[in-house]
Formats: structure tokens, C-alpha cells, sequence
């Protein structure tokens, strides 16, 4: 990346006003023109940046401009957490000289180590000493092919971590982190489209939320909110009228109970049909670990309203029809915003009820009352979409006691299933990864004809009690019919040194979901739930609602459902597309890569063989009565699944 410099921005020095009292402002000595984003990170940093071609290159361009004399600035860009930073820093070697940019990662909230290979390349370092100033400019590729840099996609949300000091020197405060002034800004589009080259205001791009940075990781298997502020939702179309409701617990006593379940039916607005566009957590109280909102199908209507009831394993069932995921938050989560084609639908026509459902991991809790929920933004100008959640994940999980990265077996949502469910072509919105503290990292692999195509998204270094609502890697953002997606979790059990840990809602349980947003609703009828039990060969390929039919059947006993065709459990090769930007770089197996690879570089086609267990069409369910499913099972046998699903009585 070593090129010349050529800097073409206008360096505004009017402005240039006197010292010491000023904080940083935004497009103090930078214009809009040049930058059209900027971000105020804290009270002495704001950050300009842009998307520009250098040499061909596409970069990212970064100019943060610091109030006071600062020796060191660093910018570093993570999937989102303070975990697996790629950490660019701008030094002053020595007082009077100029700035060196250079690029650092740190893969365990420990010392930042230099890269071997060098991506930050300084573009300007404008002399603004004596206004008590400090401005730098530097440069580092979208997707340098490097693993130990962060790649940064189109429109797809990443974390900035900042760091600086006045007057110690960076290579005494790298090997102290708690030393100086840093903080985190979470959801951060840093390459909007549109972006390149082009005049777009700070609302299309900006930050969506800010927290203060958190000290190194609370203790594994507590959690905590940290819940940053509101999101700024697009700007809304014109005469779009927004309005807020919120569903919460009412003042709900949790019980005394290291993990408890509970719901509340809940009335939503009848009059006319919505379309809700945001949302977020709303007064959320720490003992929360999650929060789904499923919505009841049109006409249907839950028994008792506003009154809480417990609802987790073992106890009182979701009110029939009212199975369907529409919200999940956990903590640390920033606010859900649909794009501006979709939304989810609720009002007249459709939701008119939902069931709010809260886990909370209270071990510390002592009569405590909760009125954790959402808060809904909603609108009566229909949008042209209504969109849904399809839930990939792993109800099998078995991970070995004192592993330092095990990853689960693959839940594989297979081309067998897609090609009857998705109807017509799917827009994937965004992926929101649910793990417990073991949780490591989580990847959404996208298998079209064969062959990788970009995933879905992908975390590589989860860090908990952050989480955001990933917007789909560009180039994966529609499904279609025959497309297989493959969800892997990867877990880190050092601290479980004697004890499996298993799939479960308990505090020392594990989990592995991805809820993948989507739009229309139309073009996936019939599929919302697509989750495997990995040993028994079986995903699940229905809807939420048609699986609690099933349940409603009756008994115990689990039960494959194929329509009679044995499909042949074999090898399946997928070669994975050459991308030019790089990001299948770990390609060479399905895990998720953490641990920094200096060799980063990736050659030609990677044939990646994984078996794959394409096990054509299967239904499942732990709750089915014997004799039932056995016909249904015949029936499905003869005539398809389909029609045997038929039979069931609504
Ligand atoms: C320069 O700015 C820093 C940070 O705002 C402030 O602490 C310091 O007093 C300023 N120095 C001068 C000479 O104004
Ligand atoms: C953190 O990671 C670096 C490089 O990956 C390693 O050298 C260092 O020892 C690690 N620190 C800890 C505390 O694990
Ligand atoms: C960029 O947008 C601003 C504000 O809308 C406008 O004043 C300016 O003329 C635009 N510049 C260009 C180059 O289009
Ligand atoms: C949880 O958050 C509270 C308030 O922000 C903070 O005081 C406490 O230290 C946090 N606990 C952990 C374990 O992070
Ligand atoms: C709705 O909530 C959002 C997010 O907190 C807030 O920005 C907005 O002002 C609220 N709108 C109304 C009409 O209250
Ligand atoms: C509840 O949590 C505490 C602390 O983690 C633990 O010691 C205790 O065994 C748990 N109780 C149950 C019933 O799981
Ligand atoms: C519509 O909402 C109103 C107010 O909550 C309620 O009184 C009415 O019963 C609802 N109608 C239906 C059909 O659910
Ligand atoms: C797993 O966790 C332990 C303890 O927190 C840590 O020392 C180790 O580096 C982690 N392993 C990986 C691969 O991150
Ligand atoms: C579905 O994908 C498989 C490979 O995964 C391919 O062999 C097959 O031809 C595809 N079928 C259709 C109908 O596209
Ligand atoms: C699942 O498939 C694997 C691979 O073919 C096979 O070894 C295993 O026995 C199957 N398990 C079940 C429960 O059918
Ligand atoms: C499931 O099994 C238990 C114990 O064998 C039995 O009591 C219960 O009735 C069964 N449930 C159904 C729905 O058949
Ligand atoms: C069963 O499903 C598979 C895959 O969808 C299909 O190829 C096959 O024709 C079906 N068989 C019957 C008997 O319907």
C-alpha cells in the first residue's frame, strides 16, 4: 500500500480559534465536501472519514482531529466489541516530527501487536501545533486480505474503539490500556453506498449508538446491560408519520431463580395496518439475558391479557398462533432499523396481539421487579414489504470441557429445504447472533451451486454483552431457492474445566442462533424456523407455527418426517469464489479463524470439502405422539410433506 501521497482535500485554517477552550468539532479544519461523514467520539476526538480510490484500491480513509496536543491517536475498527481490534495508530516518534501511521491487532483485550503486514499508510499529517491541534490522515484498505485487519463492507455496521494520549508515548501505553482516553462507538457504517466520490450528508452514514468503554470483560456467564443510546433511524420518507409504543413486562416480580422464562400477552394497535421500522430494548434491566416479541397471525387472540405467566421449558406454551419471531434483543444490542422498503407488519390485517417474552438470569436477583421491553417504532404509511425472521441455529450443542476453540457441529439449513420454501427471491436485511458466554465467535456461511458465496455475515471475535443487528455482507443479500446456509458457533470452554457444556436456557447452557432478518414475508411463506439437531441428521424446515401444530399433536417421542425419497448423506465439495475483496480468506475450513494469521494471503480457488449432511427434507419434533406421526409419516410418504401438514387441524 505504499504509494505517494496525494492529498486533495481542502484544509480549512480560518476556523483555527483559540486554545484550550474549544472540545472538537466536527469540520473544524476539514470541509463537509471532503468528508461528508463525521462522527464526534468524545468530547476531544471527532473522526472525519470517506471511502476513496487510491491506485485502483478502495480505501478508507480516516481524519480524526484531536483538541489539544495528543502523542498518539489510535482508530481501531472491530466487528463489534472490544475484542479482535484492528488498531491503527498514528505516533508522534519524536515531539516536532511528523506522524507514523501504523497497524496493530489485538485479539484478546491484551497488548496490540504489530501486523507483519503494514495496511495504514499516512496521507497527511497538517501541522496544527500552535491552535493546540492535533490532525492526522491516513489510509488502509476496505479489505486488505489481511487477517488481522477488520474488513470494512458496504453499508455493513462495524465498531470503532479510539484511544489517545497527550503526553506519554505509545510504546509505553500500548503494554497499559487502562492509562489513557479511549472509548467505543458501536454500528457504524464506515462504507455507505453511495459514499464514493459522491455528496452524502452525515445521516446516511453516522454513528447509531455510543457507550463508554467498558473495563476488560466482566466475568464469563454474567451479563449486563449496557444499553448505548437510541439509534438514529434514516431519515423518514416524507409524510412519514412515526410513532413509538411500547410492550414491557407490567412490574413483573421475577422469581428467585438462577433462570426463569417468562410472557405477557400484549394488545397491539387494531385500527388500521402499521408497518413497524425500528426498535429497540426499553428498560431493560440487567438481569435480562433476552427479550422476543412473537406475534399472534392475523385473528388470532391470546387468552389474558397484560397478566405475566411463566412460559419457559416445561411450562405454559405460547398462545397457539402466536409463535411468530418478529423482535429479539439481548444486551448490549443497538436498535433494530428496517431499510426503507420494509417493515414488519402489525395493525389491522395482520398482528393485532403479541406475546413479549423476557429470560432472565437473575441469580443475583432478590425481589426484584422487572418492566423490561421493547419500544416499537411504527408508521401508518405502508411500506412495500413486510418483513419477516427465519431462525438458523443448533439445538445440539455439545461442547467438550476445557476447550480453548471448539466449534459446534454445522446447523445446516440445506438447498432441500430452500428449494420448497423460498418461493421467490429473498433480501436478506441482517443477522443477529444469540450465543451464551462461551461464545467466541459465529459465522452464516451462503452456499449457492455448490460454491461459497460471500456469508451471510460473521463475527470473529464475539465479544459478550455486545451485539449488534449485522446488516448482510453485500454480496449475500438475496436467498434463493436451492441456496444452502450453514451456521457455525465457535466456543472457548478454558473456564469449564470438568463439565460438558450443553444446548440449554440456563445460565451455564449454550446457544447458537442466527436471527436473519428478510423481506417479503411473501416470498418465504413457509419458513421461518431452520434449525438442526445435527446427530439425529434432521433441520427443521417449517415455521414456528406449523412446528406448535405438530406439538399440539401430541407425544413425546422424536420423529423424522421424509417424503420417501433416501437421499444419499455424502461429501459435498465447495469450492469457494475467488473474491477479489477477499473476505472467504479463512476459507480453507468452514470455522470461523480468530487467532491472528500473518499468512493471511489466500491463493486461487479453495476447495473446501465438508460433509454435508443434505439430508433432503425432514421435519422434527420432540413432542409428537407416536401413532400420529407415524401416520403423519406415512401420509408424508405418499404425498409429500406437505399434504400431510395439511391434515393437521389449525
Ligand atoms: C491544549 O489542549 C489541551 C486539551 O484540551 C489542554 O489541556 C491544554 O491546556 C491546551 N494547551 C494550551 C497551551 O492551550
Ligand atoms: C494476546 O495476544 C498476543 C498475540 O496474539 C499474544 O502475544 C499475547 O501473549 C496475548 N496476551 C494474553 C494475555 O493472552
Ligand atoms: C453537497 O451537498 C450540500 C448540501 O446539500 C450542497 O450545499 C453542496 O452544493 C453539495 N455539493 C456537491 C458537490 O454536490
Ligand atoms: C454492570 O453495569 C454497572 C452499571 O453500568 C456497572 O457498575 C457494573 O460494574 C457492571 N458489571 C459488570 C460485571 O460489568
Ligand atoms: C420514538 O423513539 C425514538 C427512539 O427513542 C425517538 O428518537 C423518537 O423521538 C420517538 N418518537 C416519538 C414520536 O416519540
Ligand atoms: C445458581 O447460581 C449460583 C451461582 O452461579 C450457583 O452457585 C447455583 O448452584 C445455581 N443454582 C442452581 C439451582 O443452578
Ligand atoms: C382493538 O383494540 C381495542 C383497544 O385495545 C380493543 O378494545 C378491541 O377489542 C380490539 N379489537 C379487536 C378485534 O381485537
Ligand atoms: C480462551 O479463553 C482463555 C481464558 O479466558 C484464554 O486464555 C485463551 O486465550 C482463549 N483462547 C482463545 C483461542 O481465544
Ligand atoms: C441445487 O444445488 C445443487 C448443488 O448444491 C445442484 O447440484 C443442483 O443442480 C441445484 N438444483 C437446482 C434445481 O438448481
Ligand atoms: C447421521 O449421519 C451420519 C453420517 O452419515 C451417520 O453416521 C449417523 O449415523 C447419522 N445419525 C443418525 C441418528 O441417523
Ligand atoms: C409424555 O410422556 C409422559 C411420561 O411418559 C406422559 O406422562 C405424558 O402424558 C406424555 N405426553 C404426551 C403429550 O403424550
Ligand atoms: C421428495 O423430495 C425430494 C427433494 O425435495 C424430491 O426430489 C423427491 O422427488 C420427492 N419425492 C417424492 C416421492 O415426493
Amino acid at each position: 500500500m505504499a504509494r505517494p501521497l496525494r492529498v486533495g482535500l481542502a484544509i480549512l485554517l480560518a476556523l483555527a480559534s483559540s486554545t484550550g477552550v474549544n472540545a472538537a468539532k466536527c469540520y473544524q479544519y476539514l470541509s463537509q465536501q471532503d468528508y461528508p461523514t463525521c462522527l464526534q467520539l468524545d468530547s476531544n476526538l471527532v473522526l472525519h472519514y470517506r471511502t476513496v480510490m487510491d491506485d485502483g484500491v478502495e480505501t478508507l480513509e480516516l481524519a480524526p482531529d484531536g483538541d489539544g496536543y495528543m502523542s498518539w491517536v489510535s482508530i481501531g475498527i472491530s466487528d463489534v466489541g472490544m475484542n479482535g481490534v484492528d488498531m491503527n495508530v498514528i505516533i508522534r516518534a519524536t515531539e516536532g516530527y511528523n506522524w507514523i501511521a501504523a497497524d496493530y491487532f489485538t485479539a484478546n483485550y491484551s497488548m496490540p501487536m504489530l501486523d507483519m503486514e503494514q495496511n495504514a499508510v499516512l496521507v497527511a499529517s497538517p501541522d496544527f501545533d500552535k491552535d493546540n491541534h492535533t490532525l492526522a490522515i491516513w489510509r488502509r484498505p476496505l479489505d486488505s486480505c489481511d487477517a488481522e485487519d477488520v474488513p470494512v463492507f458496504r453499508d455493513v455496521e462495524r465498531t470503532i474503539i479510539w484511544a489517545y494520549n497527550y503526553r506519554s508515548i505509545w510504546d509505553t501505553d500500548k503494554f497499559y490500556l487502562s492509562h489513557y482516553t479511549r472509548g467505543v462507538m458501536t454500528g457504524v457504517r464506515l462504507s455507505p453506498s453511495g459514499l464514493l466520490s459522491s455528496n452524502v450528508t452525515t445521516a446516511s452514514g453516522g454513528a447509531v449508538s455510543v457507550s463508554s468503554l467498558r473495563p476488560p470483560p466482566a466475568p464469563r456467564g454474567r451479563w449486563n446491560v449496557s444499553m448505548p443510546p437510541a439509534p438514529a433511524p434514516p431519515p423518514p420518507a416524507p409524510a412519514e408519520v412515526r410513532m413509538n409504543l411500547t410492550v414491557a413486562m407490567p412490574a413483573f416480580a421475577v422469581p428467585q431463580l438462577n433462570s426463569s422464562v417468562a410472557c405477557v400477552n400484549l394488545a397491539l394497535p387494531n385500527d388500521t395496518a402499521y408497518h413497524v421500522v425500528a426498535y429497540q430494548g426499553f428498560n431493560t434491566s440487567s438481569y435480562v439475558h433476552h427479550i422476543v416479541g412473537y406475534v399472534c397471525a392475523a385473528g388470532v387472540v391470546p387468552p389474558t391479557l397484560n397478566t405475566p405467566y411463566m412460559c419457559g421449558p416445561g411450562q405454559t406454551v405460547l398462545p397457539v398462533g402466536c409463535e411468530t419471531v418478529n423482535y429479539v434483543w439481548t444486551p448490549g444490542a443497538n436498535g433494530f432499523t428496517a431499510p426503507p422498503q420494509a417493515g414488519f407488519a402489525m395493525g389491522a390485517g395482520s398482528a393485532t396481539f403479541l406475546v413479549l417474552q423476557v429470560h432472565y438470569l437473575n441469580v443475583f436477583a432478590v425481589g426484584q421487579v422487572d418492566s423490561s421491553g421493547l419500544k416499537l417504532t411504527y408508521t401508518s404509511t405502508l411500506r412495500n414489504n413486510s418483513m419477516g425472521v427465519l431462525t438458523l441455529g443448533n439445538t445440539d450443542l455439545r461442547i467438550p470441557a476445557a476447550a480453548d476453540f471448539y466449534t459446534a457441529l454445522p446447523n445446516i439449513c440445506p438447498a432441500s429445504c430452500t428449494s420448497k420454501r423460498v418461493v421467490a427471491p429473498v433480501t436478506l436485511v441482517s443477522n443477529f447472533y444469540m450465543m451464551n458466554g462461551l461464545g467466541v465467535s459465529a459465522l452464516t456461511r451462503h452456499i449457492r451451486n455448490g460454491s461459497a458465496i460471500q456469508p451471510v455475515g460473521r463475527i470473529n471475535y464475539w465479544d459478550y454483552g455486545y451485539n449488534l443487528y449485522q446488516t448482510v455482507f453485500p454480496n449475500s443479500r438475496t436467498l434463493l431457492a436451492n441456496d444452502t446456509l450453514i451456521s457455525l458457533c465457535s466456543y472457548n470452554s478454558t473456564s469449564r474445566t470438568r463439565a460438558m457444556t450443553f444446548y440449554g436456557l440456563r445460565p451455564t447452557d449454550e446457544l447458537c442462533f442466527n436471527y436473519l432478518t428478510f423481506y417479503p414475508v411473501s416470498a418465504m411463506p413457509d419458513l421461518d424456523y431452520c434449525v438442526a439437531d445435527t446427530r439425529k441428521n434432521i433441520t427443521t424446515c417449517a415455521t414456528r407455527t406449523q412446528l406448535a401444530r405438530m406439538t399440539a399433536v401430541g407425544a413425546n417421542d422424536t420423529v423424522q418426517l421424509q417424503n420417501g425419497t433416501k437421499m444419499a448423506v455424502g461429501t459435498l465439495t465447495i469450492a469457494a469464489y475467488k473474491s477479489n475483496e477477499c473476505q472467504l480468506h479463512d476459507a480453507v475450513d468452514v470455522t470461523a479463524k480468530r487467532k491472528p494469521n500473518t499468512k493471511a494471503a489466500v491463493s486461487s480457488i479453495i476447495v473446501v470439502p465438508l460433509v454435508l449432511l443434505s439430508i433432503g427434507f425432514f421435519l422434527w419434533t420432540k413432542y409428537s405422539k407416536q401413532e400420529e406421526m407415524e401416520a403423519l409419516l406415512a401420509k408424508a410418504r405418499e404425498q409429500g410433506l406437505d399434504a400431510a401438514l395439511a391434515e393437521i387441524p389449525e
